[in-house]
């Protein structure tokens, strides 16, 4: 017997635990629905749920009793069009929840996603050239969604559609309209993933023709990530994102050796889909699996954790006991 000494009760083996997971480590995203009085469940993510503003309210005040301190938005659109007007016309639904969010709940940290996939009717991230995604044209739509949630209130702006030059046309869009002191976060190394299936479920986002290998990241390649995320950087990235979670570990890892920037991490829907289907089915302790993909994403170098189990997390349902 050798290590088995230290792993002999409860207390040992905390004492000497190297990862530890905390409350102020995550961010919860939520669905942001037009209507009234809306609470509906999403059949692939159970336990979430797409919200209408007066609900999101409701919701919100539990995540911030719980001590949930950031929340990432994303809107469920009604009316789409070609060019995903509703990302940044004024009044925007994502702007006015961040408002209504900030007056009720001032100390409340919140993430603006910045894309227009939720937004078009032909569900790609950027506005279209005939099939192809026009990479300059969507620069500027962008921009605008992103100096629209900052003015609403948003404390930091989360660009997710891959689109090259973003971050510099973004900040400098921020600056222009005085809006230096609000950070960006790039999902940098963001992948082209079937684990995305039940948020584009969630917020009825799926493209509706061809997929989005044209801009995101291919599955296969580590060295392209860490290419995309130090040019995110050099254009002004404030922190910077891998994204799904636990097939890229490596990359996760190999970001934070390789950057000075704080780096985060989000745990996507079909990674969240995966534990509760398989609990549902009796087949494993979801909570318990829940919190060790938790704690593998901080053991490889996560500073911050977007994940669908915060308010599980936040609730001490994943703790053992
Ligand atoms: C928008 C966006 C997506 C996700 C976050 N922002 C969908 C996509 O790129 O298709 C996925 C998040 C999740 O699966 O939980 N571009």
């Amino acid at each position: 017997m050798e290590y088995r000494r230290l792993r002999r009760n409860k207390a040992i083996r905390s004492y000497i635990r190297e990862t530890v997971l905390t409350l102020e480590d995550f961010i919860y995203p939520l669905f942001v629905t037009e209507g009234e009085n809306k609470k509906e469940e999403i059949p692939s993510m159970p336990g979430q749920y797409r919200f209408s503003m007066d609900t999101l309210l409701k919701e919100v005040q539990e995540l911030v009793q719980l001590n949930i301190q950031g929340v990432l938005l994303f809107g469920v659109a009604d009316k789409k069009d070609a060019f995903g007007t509703g990302a940044y016309c004024e009044e925007n639904m994502i702007a006015r929840a961040i408002k209504a969010l900030k007056k009720e709940f001032p100390k409340l940290y919140i993430v603006a996603d910045v894309c227009l996939c939720e937004y078009t009717d032909h569900g790609h991230c950027g506005v279209l050239c005939g099939t192809e995604v026009d990479n300059e044209k969507t620069l500027p739509l962008l921009a605008k969604a992103s100096v629209s949630y900052a003015k609403a209130g948003a404390d930091l702006i989360a660009p997710s559609d891959m689109m090259d030059g973003r971050v510099d046309y973004i900040r400098k869009a921020l600056n222009e309209k005085g809006y230096e002191h609000i950070p960006i976060m790039a999902y940098s190394a963001k992948y082209c993933s079937a684990f995305y299936g039940p948020f584009r479920e969630a917020a009825n986002s799926a493209p509706q023709f061809g997929d989005r290998k044209s801009y995101q990241m291919d599955p296969a390649n580590r060295k392209e990530a860490l290419k995309e995320t130090q040019k995110d950087i050099a254009e002004g990235a404030d922190i910077v994102m891998v994204k799904p979670a636990m097939p890229y570990l490596d990359i996760l890892w190999q970001v934070k050796q390789m950057v000075n920037v704080p780096v985060c991490v989000y745990q996507v829907s079909g990674e969240y889909a995966m534990i509760k289907a398989a609990e549902k089915m009796g087949w494993i302790d979801g909570k318990k699996a829940a919190m060790e993909s938790l704690i593998g994403l901080k053991r490889a170098g996560a500073d911050m954790i977007i994940s669908y189990f915060a308010k599980d997390f936040a609730k001490g349902l994943l703790k053992e006991e």
